[in-house]
């Protein structure tokens, strides 16, 4: 029995000290799920299900699950499904991003403790795909990332809406008293209203896009919708591909490269993409240890054009980004900018990819190069004394006429003073002013939430003011847009400089200089810094997740991974581990 292939049931044995034992109990287990002897000598191919009643943007996993089983099938290996955590963007209390990193590190475990030798993530709400592509980078066990895809939009009236830019742009207008309580209620219902992820290029089709460019995924299946028979098409391509796999290895170490990790930069700022992205991106990259610096994403903004035009920053929807050509046609649009010999799971490079032709493409959403929506990225990294490891402005979708100004703070030191005071009609307040929020970073008490995006005070909104320069340590949706400065690092819990900016203190915004400071002297920012004090329960005071999570938590530039879970040299415990 000790010459069984180290694959299928055989790998990573439950120890009781005899091996032989080992094999022989677990298939005696396995048997009482009635497969036969013939299908227990089968490779596994795991299948993660981020399937959960709280994750409405997963409800049609069931029936993907089913064509992914078909696949790996019809590749010759077992499938065998396993849950997984998920996190339900909306659901999650204080924030998602909080439980990335565990859902990253129950993707690892999970793959590397179980007998399996390739594995498909099934993910698509916002932070299941970099949790999965985190996790199996760690793991390194083959692995095939399936994203849930976008819904479809909706109607109101003539209007067309999608989750969740419209959501945000009616709750804004029912704000300024533009749109009745009854209308907003009408609407609630109206903007997701199929399966699938948030309808525009938020951070979920964003992710989705950078797991096909990074090659984890099956090339064209990112934007596909999720109720699109092609859907089901691409989750049964996925297990015949990790069932592939199993005979020709190509690992998640192979394909995530530096020059991948370029790639994915150079289509997160063509797409106009989620801020969130360089967060996960930055954490995915780390797994490996492939550095991502801020100061490289600008020189990569400075040369890639912006070429998709997609809510938030442009004006269509992900249904219309498929129709148009999708993944294809931006990297091939690109293609002079990008390292062309990654490969993706298929084994394929990235250059004979995009030999193949086409067909058509729509460039009234996806833009020729040669004519493209922006001359730069859609991302800028911001530094000064205000963000001295640096901030993020998405300027694709910001007002252009606040990226060069000079205002005067209003301070909310947290969310909850924000909360109380954003719409007092007291609150002195005008529309040049800059609205800062400190201690909603990564290490705050709320964990770096999509608060950036701060609700204009009503007493301006009522007047019209659409815009104004917001300045925080938070995040924001990948479905929102303003002129918003965001992941400043150091952050404020930290004792970063915007935990020492006070109300009428003067701020410059320079998008041209890539520069955000803070003008007040030297002296008075020390005097400030001598007073201040952290305003954070430490984590000796917390038990369980919250206090790992405390302990480890990194800031917004490091990915917000935890510093443990980053490539150690000479690592040994990944999933090749489980075959010795
Ligand atoms: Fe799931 Fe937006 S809420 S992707």
């Amino acid at each position: 029995m000790t010459d069984q292939p180290k694959q299928g049931l055989a790998r990573g044995l439950t120890n009781y000290g005899d091996r032989d034992f080992s094999i022989y109990l677990r298939r005696s287990f396995a048997s009482s799920m009635g497969y036969s002897q013939e299908v227990l000598k089968k490779p596994i191919v795991g299948i993660a299900n981020s399937f959960s009643g709280f994750n409405s943007c997963h409800r049609h996993f069931p029936e993907l699950l089913e064509a992914v089983k078909r696949g790996v099938l019809l590749g010759g290996g077992l499938p065998v499904e396993f849950p997984t955590i998920s996190l339900g963007e909306v659901y999650l209390s204080p924030t998602s991003l909080k439980f990335r990193n565990l859902m990253s590190m129950d993707t690892e475990e999970m793959i590397r403790a179980q007998p399996m030798d390739a594995v498909v993530l099934m993910g698509g709400c916002d932070k299941t795909v970099p949790a999965q592509l985190m996790g199996a980078a760690s793991a390194d066990l083959p692995a095939v990332q399936l994203v849930a895809g976008p819904m479809m939009t909706s109607r109101h009236g003539e209007e067309r809406l999608g989750a969740c830019t419209d959501c945000r742009r009616f709750w804004g207008k029912y704000r300024a008293k533009e749109v009745s309580a009854q209308e907003i209620n009408q609407i609630e219902g109206r903007l997701a209203t199929t399966a699938g992820t948030c309808a525009v290029m938020g951070t979920a089709s964003t992710m989705a896009c950078i797991a096909e460019t990074l090659g984890m995924s099956l090339p064209g299946t990112a934007a596909i919708p999720a109720v699109h028979a092609d859907r089901l098409r691409a989750g049964e391509a996925s297990g015949l591909a990790a069932a592939r796999m199993i005979s020709n290895p190509i690992r998640p170490s192979q394909i995530i490269t530096a020059k991948s990790v370029e790639n994915a930069m150079r289509v997160l700022l063509a797409l106009g993409g989620s801020t969130n992205a360089v967060i996960h991106l930055t954490a995915v990259a780390g797994r490996l240890g492939i550095p991502v610096s801020l100061e490289r994403l600008n020189a990569l903004s400075d040369t890639t054009p912006v070429l998709v035009n997609l809510k938030p920053a442009g004006s269509d929807y992900m249904e219309d980004f498929f129709h148009a050509g999708g993944m294809g046609a931006v990297l091939r649009e690109l293609k002079p900018l990008l390292h062309l010999d990654t490969i993706s799971v298929t084994g394929e490079t990235l250059g004979d990819r995009l030999e193949v032709d086409l067909g058509y493409v729509d460039h009234r959403i996806i833009s020729r190069a040669s004519e493209p929506l922006e001359p730069q990225g859609g991302l800028v990294a911001l530094f000064g004394n205000l963000a001295p490891r640096g901030a993020i402005l998405k300027r694709a979708a910001a007002d252009k006429n606040l990226f060069e100004k000079e205002g005067r703070a209003v301070v909310f030191n947290s969310l909850e003073d924000l909360a109380n005071r954003v719409d007092d009609p007291d609150l002195e307040i005008t529309a040049d002013d800059f609205m800062v929020l400190q201690n909603a970073g990564p290490k705050s008490a709320s964990g770096m939430p999509e608060a950036g995006y701060l609700p204009i005070p009503k007493k301006l909104s009522e007047t019209g003011v659409k815009d104004m320069v917001r300045i925080s340590d938070a995040r924001m949706s990948g479905t929102a847009f303003g002129t918003i400065v965001l992941h400043i690092a150091p952050e404020s819990a930290a004792g970063g400089p915007l935990a020492l900016v006070r109300t009428g203190d003067r701020i410059c915004l320079s998008v041209k200089e890539k520069r955000i400071e803070l003008l007040v002297d030297d002296a008075e920012l020390e005097r400030r810094r001598a007073a201040w004090k952290p305003g954070i329960v430490p984590p000796e005071e917390r038990r369980g997740y919250d206090r790992l999570y405390a302990t480890e938590v990194l800031q917004a530039d490091e990915g917000c991974d935890f510093g443990f879970l980053q490539s150690v040299v000479g690592h040994a415990g990944s999933a090749k581990e489980a075959e010795k």
